[in-house]
Parts: structure tokens; sequence; C-alpha cells
């Protein structure tokens, strides 16, 4: 089984706590710009728009855009059932729901915005889950992704 399998990746994130690993050492090694003010600035959000985060983990991304005052409707979708879980009971004014990347449960044209942070490595057919992000965006949506690129963490 390779390590972008669903199963093993599923397991990897049954829990938080391979992922609090991998945020902390973001934290300490990452160099450069300040990442949630540059994705931030780079989404333009005006608070209306429709949003789905795709591989939301816990949530807390459009946890933080609901507590900030973003009216319009938010949805984060993940792989992991346990991400789900600790979403819903985290987070508040947002929907979660377990979904694939490549299968995900909307209408064709129906979402203004989708992002996908630190969680496009994970999945095996990064094209098919583009075309899926595409299918599901209105015309005129906006896709914003963050993963790594190929000197990440080059210090480390
Ligand atoms: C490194 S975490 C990032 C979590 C969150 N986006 C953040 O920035 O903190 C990657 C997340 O992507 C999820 N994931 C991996 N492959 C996925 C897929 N094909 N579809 C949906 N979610 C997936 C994992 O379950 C995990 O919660």
């Amino acid at each position: 089984m390779t390590a972008n399998h669903p199963a093993e990746v599923a397991a990897q994130y049954a829990t938080e706590q391979h992922l609090r690993t991998r945020i902390d050492t973001h934290v300490r090694y990452s160099v450069g710009p300040e990442l949630e003010a540059t994705f931030d600035g780079l989404l333009r959000l005006n608070g209306q728009e429709i949003l789905l985060d795709v591989g939301t983990g816990p949530g807390e991304f459009p946890g933080r855009l609901r507590a900030r005052g973003h009216t319009g409707r938010l949805v984060g979708v993940d792989l992991s059932a346990g991400m789900v879980e600790q979403a819903r009971a985290h987070q508040s004014g947002v929907e979660f729901m377990q979904a694939s990347a490549d299968a995900l449960p909307f209408a064709d044209a129906t979402l203004d915005v989708v992002t996908a942070r630190h969680m496009l490595y994970h999945v095996p057919d990064v094209t098919a889950a583009l075309k899926e992000f595409r299918r599901v965006l209105k015309p005129g949506g906006r896709f914003l992704a963050v993963t790594n690129s190929s000197t990440y963490m080059a210090e480390l």
C-alpha cells in the first residue's frame, strides 16, 4: 500500500495526534511569509461566499472564518471520519461531511470558493480532484491551495 492510499491516509488521520505533530513541525521550522495572512490576502473574501474547505482536518480554517464574521455557507469535508468528528465537536456554524476530494457531495456549479490546504500531497490522483473542484465551482469561482514546494523546510 502506498503512502497516499486512501486507507493509509484515513488511518494516519484517524485522530488529531499526527496532524498536531505536522502542525508543530511547520510552526517550528517554516520560513518565509506568514501563511495565514498570505492565504487570506490571496483569497480576498467578502464574507458572503459559499466556501468549501477540502481536507479540512479539525476544521480550524472555516471555523476561523465563521468566528470573524463570515456570513456565507461554510462547509468542510474530510476523508477521515475521526477528523469530521473532531471538527463537529470544536467548530460552530460550519457544516462538516465525510467525503473524498475526487467525489464531492455537491451539484455542479454551486460553490463560490474551494480551498485545499495542506492536503493535495495526500491525493493519489490530483488531476481528478482538480476536475472535481472545477465541477462544483460556479463560473468565475475561485480555488486556492496550500502545498509544499520542492525546497520546503530545506533548512531542516
Ligand atoms: C495535513 S492535514 C491538513 C488539515 C487542514 N486542512 C489544515 O490545514 O490544518 C490533511 C487532511 O487532508 C485529509 N485528506 C487526505 N486525503 C484526502 C482526500 N482524498 N479527500 C479529502 N480529505 C483528504 C486528511 O484526512 C487530513 O485531515
